[in-house]
């Protein structure tokens, strides 16, 4: 069995972050949500891993996740040289898949426990496809699935206006290289898309053995602001406390990560919280769900729930980030002036709340 991990497309949602990064490699806990989607795979023996990546982001793809011997698989980079789908991708990844069935994972999907469970279930009946099905209020955003009396899969939508189904068909697929005649056979959709939702119907309408299975833990579409802050607390709920870093006249309450000279300085840490290699906290305080990445510096001011990305500053705030995902680089930081001035020098598509 091989794998198949989605790393192209835009990333449209996460912008200014994707203008000039990969959304895949955007950090869930200060690791790449990407490299969880690896690990999952491997984790269920799964080490033969084609990864689709784009013209724009593909070279940082490449070099944040290597040959693959990091994570004791084989990596092979497919370009695709434009999003025209995620069946597409399937289709100009045949050459890779040959005659094996296969795992499709999209690699901003991020699934709390893995996939081994499903993974079992697939090697062991003989199913054409598995898609995983999550309950949600509203999965309007989501590929959607409509079930028969006996649970079997009949209808697929993507994205519907109308409530339909609570099931949305989350971005983990197991199949057969049967596939290949629907990719090949389906049109682009009204957005000009292969569509996935549309490849899963074709296999439905032709009455082959697509099985779904009811996730009950935790998963995400890594694909809003809202969202990575949601995986970053499941993973940061998990992790245990840990002190590869210095600590000087400060207080660690709970479990608090410090990374490799990581250096924490009359300050107050309430876990879960990570810190990054090299970060500096100084005279501030870092409030749960918190995760800064390397190489940042943190100084008289208080932040919390947040997502701060390598080599960034924030110094000197007078009020408390929240709810934040700051990119790489970034600089916030107090200016003397008129009290009711702010200063701003911003992304085309950024957000502040103030
Ligand atoms: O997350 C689950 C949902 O993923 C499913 O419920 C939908 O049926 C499915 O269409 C997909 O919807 P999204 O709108 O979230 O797809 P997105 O465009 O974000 O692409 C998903 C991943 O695949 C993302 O990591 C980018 C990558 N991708 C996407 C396209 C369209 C590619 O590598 N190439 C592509 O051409």
């Amino acid at each position: 069995m091989k794998g198949l991990v989605l790393s192209g497309g835009k990333g449209t949602r996460l912008r200014p972050l994707t203008y000039t990064g990969a959304k895949q490699l955007v950090p869930v806990a200060n690791k790449p949500v990407l490299f969880y989607a690896l690990e999952d795979l491997v984790e269920a023996g799964v080490t033969e891993i084609g990864i689709v990546i784009s013209p724009e982001t593909g070279e940082q793809v490449k070099q944040a996740a290597g040959d693959g011997s990091r994570f004791g698989a084989r990596f092979t980079y497919l370009l695709q040289a434009q999003p025209l789908g995620i069946a597409h991708a399937i289709k100009i990844a045949q050459p890779f898949i040959g005659a094996d069935p296969f795992i499709l994972f999209l690699g901003d999907n991020f699934i709390r426990g893995g996939i081994v469970p499903q993974v079992n279930a697939f090697r062991g009946q003989a199913m054409d496809a598995q898609i995983i099905l999550y309950e949600m209020q509203d999965p309007s955003s989501m590929g959607v699935a409509i079930l028969n009396d006996q649970g079997r899969v009949q209808r697929v939508v993507e994205k519907p206006k109308q409530f339909i189904s609570p099931y949305a068909v989350i971005g983990i697929y197991m199949f057969s290289p049967l596939v290949f005649e629907a990719v090949h056979a389906i049109q682009p959709s009204a957005r000009g898309e292969l569509e996935i939702t549309d490849t899963i119907q074709y296999l439905v309408d032709k009455g082959l053995n697509v099985r779904a299975h009811r996730l009950t833990d935790a998963w995400v579409d890594t694909g809003r602001i809202g969202d990575m802050l949601e995986a970053n607390r499941l993973v940061l709920d998990v992790m245990s406390g840990k002190n590869d870093g210095s600590v000087e006249n400060s207080v660690l309450e709970g479990r608090v990560i410090l990374e490799q000279g990581a250096r924490v300085v009359n300050s107050k840490i309430r876990g879960p919280a990570i810190i990054g290699k090299g970060t500096l906290i100084e005279n501030a305080f870092v409030g749960p769900y918190t995760a800064i990445h390397h190489d940042c510096v943190v100084r008289n001011c208080e932040i919390e729930h947040s997502i701060v990305l390598d080599n960034s500053r924030l110094e000197d705030l007078r009020a408390r980030v929240a709810d934040s995902l700051i990119g790489r680089n970034a600089q916030i930081n107090h200016t003397a002036g008129p009290s009711q001035t702010i200063r701003l020098m911003l992304g085309d598509f950024s957000q502040v709340g103030l």
